[in-house]
């Protein structure tokens, strides 16, 4: 298949086909996300939760999501790759902003850079694309600030807070996001934000009228069923049968069923003789 770019993005947005983003966490799921025919793969700082098993995604580091973003880039050719910049590595200021953001391009190889943050993020924002890195930006629930949220929480749900986002929105469009993410809000408040921008949406939790939608792969295959958020809709049950595999080889073992002739190597009867004198 053909090479997902800004341009092909920009053309379904145009024309107002919904663009698809699943994340990924390694080589095999890069390459399936590619396989399937998925418009954007991100290598999101939810595999701190679902892969690595953190309680948060705050710990993560730098070194840690290079290493993911690595294989997921060696599985993942034709969907447009976005990795996003973990806690502590862009906060301080532009200048941190842009160098972890040339480190995920240059040794990531990634196509793009996703941060969480409105205005409060847009010089930020302004310094990162005007070196040619494309942005993603993410606002609404962002949980990188759950701590400051008070937990995994849904925004906007008062006309104050609503409006906030809309002004978030504004901001970091304004200082040359390609597009963003909205996170956990209602429908009708990313309705409204996405009539007013100019790029696309990409909703989590944030309804239908988006320009796109993401969900995160390991809820959405049923492989880490610790916490599941409202907004993910199960689409398998890996966790199920998986580990209705890894009994089955457990009992195989017990009780000698595996190997069987098929999984042994011959040898020839003459050697063997050989062999057995
Ligand atoms: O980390 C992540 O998976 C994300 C998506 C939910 C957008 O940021
Ligand atoms: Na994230």
């Amino acid at each position: 298949r053909s090479k997902v770019t800004i341009k092909s993005l920009n053309r379904m947005y145009k024309h107002g086909e919904p663009i698809s983003m699943m994340t990924a966490q390694d080589y095999p799921s890069g390459l399936m996300v590619d396989r399937s025919g998925v418009d954007m793969c991100l290598v999101g700082d939810s595999l701190a939760m679902v892969t690595l098993g953190y309680d948060s995604t705050n710990p993560l580091t730098v070194d840690e999501m290079l290493h993911h973003c690595r294989a997921v880039a060696r599985g993942c050719k034709s969907s447009f790759l976005v990795v996003d910049l973990p806690y502590g590595s862009y906060e301080s200021g532009p200048e941190d902003a842009v160098r972890t953001s040339l480190r995920f391009m240059k040794e990531g190889h990634c196509e793009a850079v996703k941060l969480e943050g409105g205005k409060e993020m847009a010089e930020t924002i302004r310094r990162i694309t005007s070196v040619g890195i494309p942005v993603v930006a993410h606002i609404g629930l962002t949980p990188q600030r759950q701590s400051a949220l008070g937990g995994f929480r849904v925004q906007g749900k008062t006309s104050k807070q609503a409006q906030l986002l809309i002004e978030d929105a504004m901001a970091v469009q304004d200082a040359g996001a390609f597009m963003m993410v909205l996170e956990a809000m209602p429908e009708e408040v990313a309705q409204v934000i996405t009539k007013q921008l100019s790029i696309p949406t990409i909703g989590i939790g944030a309804g239908v009228h988006c320009s796109g939608q993401v969900l995160v792969y390991n809820d959405a295959m049923g492989i880490f069923d610790r916490f599941v958020p409202k907004f993910t809709k199960q689409y398998a049950n890996l966790n199920e049968i998986m580990t209705n595999a890894l009994k089955e080889f457990h009992l195989d073992v017990k009780s000698k069923q595996f190997p069987a002739k098929q999984h042994t190597y011959p040898i020839d009867p003459a050697q063997l003789a050989k062999f057995y004198q």
